[in-house]
C-alpha cells in the first residue's frame, strides 16, 4: 500500500476515534449464522479495523490475531480488546495485507469483512485448519456500480469452490460467503 493510502486510513480512524465496547454484535453478514462459528480455537481477523469482529470472536472464546495496515485502527482495536471481557484473547499487529499473508500455522476462522484481495485467495484457502471456517464479506457490484475493490458476480463463490459452502449471498452492493475447509 502506498504511504498517501495508509496516511488516508489513519486520518479516517483518527476523525472516528475509538470504537464503544456497547453490545458488540457481530458483522451483519455473520449475525444469522453465528452458530456456526466455534467457541474455542484460533482466528484471523484480515483487514480488521478498530477490531469489532476480532473482539467478538474473543468474546466468544477464541484467540483471535487481528491485521490492518493502519496503525491508527490497530491502536483502536488494542484499546477496545483491553476493556472487554475476553478481549485478552486478542492479539492486534499492524501488517500490509500487500505483502501477502503473515506466516503462521493453520487457523479455526478467518474472518475478512469489508475487504477483497483475489490475490490472497488461495492463501486463505490453505490457512484453514480441517473444518475450519472462512466468513468473508466484499463490497459487490451486484446492485451497486463496478468499481476496482469490487467483488463481480458469483466471485466470492468461485473464488472458494474448493470449499464447502455453509451459506452465500450478494446484493445491494455486497457480497458474501461462509464455507468450511
Ligand atoms: C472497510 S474497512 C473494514 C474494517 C473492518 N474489517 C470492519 O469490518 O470494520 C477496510 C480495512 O482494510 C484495511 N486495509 C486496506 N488495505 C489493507 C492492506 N493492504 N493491508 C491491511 N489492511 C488493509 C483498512 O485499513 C481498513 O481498516
Amino acid at each position: 500500500m502506498t504511504d498517501a493510502d495508509r496516511r488516508r486510513w489513519d486520518e479516517r480512524y483518527e476523525s472516528l476515534g475509538p470504537a464503544p465496547v456497547g453490545a458488540l454484535e457481530p458483522p451483519g453478514f455473520v449475525a444469522p449464522h453465528v452458530d456456526v462459528f466455534p467457541t474455542a480455537g484460533t482466528a484471523l481477523d484480515l483487514a480488521c479495523g478498530q477490531g469489532r469482529g476480532a473482539v467478538w470472536l474473543a468474546r466468544r472464546g477464541l484467540h483471535v490475531l487481528g491485521l490492518d495496515v493502519s496503525a491508527v485502527a490497530i491502536c483502536h482495536a488494542r484499546d477496545l480488546a483491553r476493556r472487554s471481557a475476553g478481549g485478552d484473547r486478542c492479539q492486534f499487529s499492524v501488517f500490509d495485507l500487500d505483502n501477502g499473508l503473515p506466516a503462521g500455522p493453520p487457523v479455526d476462522v478467518i474472518l475478512c469483512h469489508k475487504f477483497r484481495d483475489r490475490r490472497l485467495d488461495q492463501a486463505l484457502i490453505e490457512r484453514l485448519a480441517p473444518g475450519g471456517l472462512l466468513a468473508i464479506a466484499a463490497f459487490s457490484e451486484v446492485g451497486a456500480a463496478p468499481g476496482p475493490f469490487r467483488a463481480r458476480r458469483g466471485e466470492l463463490r468461485a473464488a472458494f469452490a474448493e470449499l464447502d459452502l455453509v451459506a452465500a449471498g450478494e446484493g445491494h452492493g455486497s457480497a458474501w460467503l461462509l464455507a468450511r475447509a
